[in-house]
């Protein structure tokens, strides 16, 4: 029969927690104060791109149902998710005018009910909402953080398929709660206080942000002594205690996490009287980051005035339609203040409302059409086989500058490119190319 579930908030953790806890058997009533969402939900319809979402909200029929009434979500609810944004402020700190709506609205809670804490808080703020609960009498609430560590892009794998699950409980017992939730879930639990469970959290996405720059940071070096970024972070990342993932170099990181709770962590630390020194650079790296690929442009054109760039992709990362602080955003405002015509292509992020003054174009091959660059903002895998004839011959000038590294340097420069990606070799085409080269291309595309 599983427990009865409400979760508040319909974004990407709320749904993907809801849909994943219905898909161990529980009941599950999302709440979301937006209509328009929930009736796109009750239709089957997910408001976002993610995959296998759909198809998981399908197979838990009618143990995962939608609402906007405060009620019908509590009613008979042992446990109460709160899966709302928490955005930054104007200072950088935690926008929680979210959570504490959800958190003042609560009422008619059954005796032994667990708040339980999945939007991404400053360490305390379990500590303040637990006087805050006390305050309004509501002492019989537990109250857990437990929070998510769902990637956009593979958030259901990541909820059924978790490395950890981290819980951080001031009452044993609502901890135990929460923990048999998770039973059919094959991962260590992490039974924690209330602080430190935040901090999991925080310092996690921290630290693979951290990695991030640094890798970016030797991608930068790399260029300049002649080394590959590439075979760098495979050797390195083959050193068990180092690891392979989240060593990919690109343009930077963005998203609605890792810029927000790196920033957090740092004005809380600062907050706290410690200046997180390591957190300015990995930020101010980052920035600078996305920028190099301007200098890279202009590298081979020269000046960029009345230059046609297409940037291909322009969500923070492939498998995702989310343009929260997405490199392409700075990258785009770059190029249109250094006089560039700005052309852009995405398979399925809609950022009309968000880029002024660049053109959108249906198809890669529209998008590249007498441009002179083509850069791989994002890294999806349709960019993979970028370097054909087709694309070559469209564009006025063939540079492709990878800001994901996902082409194959070798095809882009038999295909007729010159290439130049992020911490490594910048390649020109082969002397004597063929006028068309179909077969050639075809002998020199990347692998999977
Ligand atoms: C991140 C964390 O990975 C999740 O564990 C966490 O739950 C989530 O934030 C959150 O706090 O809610 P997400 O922002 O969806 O998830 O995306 P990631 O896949 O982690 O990528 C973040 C950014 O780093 C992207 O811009 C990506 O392109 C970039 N990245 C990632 C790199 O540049 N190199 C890498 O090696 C990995």
């Amino acid at each position: 029969m599983g427990e009865r579930i409400a979760v508040f908030g319909a974004g990407y953790a709320g749904l993907v927690t809801a849909a994943g806890f219905a898909d161990l058997g529980h009941q599950v009533v999302v709440r979301d104060v937006v209509p328009e969402k929930v009736d796109a939900l009750r239709a089957g319809r997910v408001p976002f791109h993610e995959p296998g979402l759909e198809e998981v909200i399908a197979r838990v029929g009618d143990r995962l149902r939608f609402t906007l009434d405060y009620q019908e979500a509590v009613e008979g609810a042992r446990f109460v998710f709160v899966c709302v944004g928490t955005p930054a402020t104007y200072s950088g700190d935690a926008d929680l005018s979210a959570v504490w709506t959800v958190l003042d609205e609560l009422r008619d809670l059954a005796d032994g009910a667990v708040v339980v804490m999945k939007s991404t808080v400053p360490v305390g703020t379990g500590d303040t909402v637990r006087a805050a609960l006390d305050a309004r009498g509501l002492t019989h609430i537990g109250y857990v953080s437990n929070p998510e560590f769902l990637a956009e892009g593979s958030a259901v794998k990541d909820f059924l398929e978790p490395d950890r699950i981290v819980i951080g409980s001031f009452q044993e017992a609502d901890g135990d709660a929460v923990e048999r939730l998770h039973d059919g879930l094959d991962a260590p639990s992490v039974r924690t206080d209330v602080p430190s469970a935040e901090m999991v959290k925080l310092a996690a996405n921290a630290y693979l942000g951290t990695r991030i720059s640094f890798i970016n940071e030797i991608a930068n070096v790399c260029e300049l002594v002649g080394a590959d970024v590439e075979t760098v972070a495979w050797g390195m990342g083959l050193d068990s205690r180092i690891g392979t993932r989240y060593l990919q170099a690109g343009i930077g990181f963005g998203g609605s996490c890792f810029p927000k709770d790196i920033s957090f962590l740092k004005l809380l630390a600062g907050n706290s009287g410690y200046h997180f020194q390591l957190l300015n650079s990995v930020i101010e790296v980052n920035e600078l980051q996305k920028r190099r690929v301007v200098s890279k442009l202009q590298k081979h054109l020269g000046s960029l005035r009345g230059k046609t760039i297409a940037l291909l992709g322009l969500a923070f990362k492939a498998n995702t339609d989310d343009m929260r602080e997405a490199p392409s955003i700075v990258l785009a405002s770059r190029l249109l203040a250094e006089g560039a015509d700005v052309r852009t292509w995405d398979p399925v992020a809609d950022a009309s409302s968000i880029l002024r003054g660049v053109t959108f174009a249906e198809t890669v091959l529209e998008a590249v059409r007498d441009a002179d660059a083509a850069v791989v903002v994002t890294g999806w895998d349709e960019l993979r086989d970028l370097p054909r004839a087709e694309i070559r011959d469209a564009m006025r000038v063939p540079l492709i500058v990878d800001g994901r590294n996902v082409v194959d340097p070798g095809a882009a420069r038999s295909a007729g490119f010159t290439y130049e990606g992020i911490g490594r070799a910048s390649t020109s085409p082969l002397a004597g190319l063929p006028e068309t080269d179909e077969p050639a291309i075809a002998e020199h595309s990347p692998e999977a």
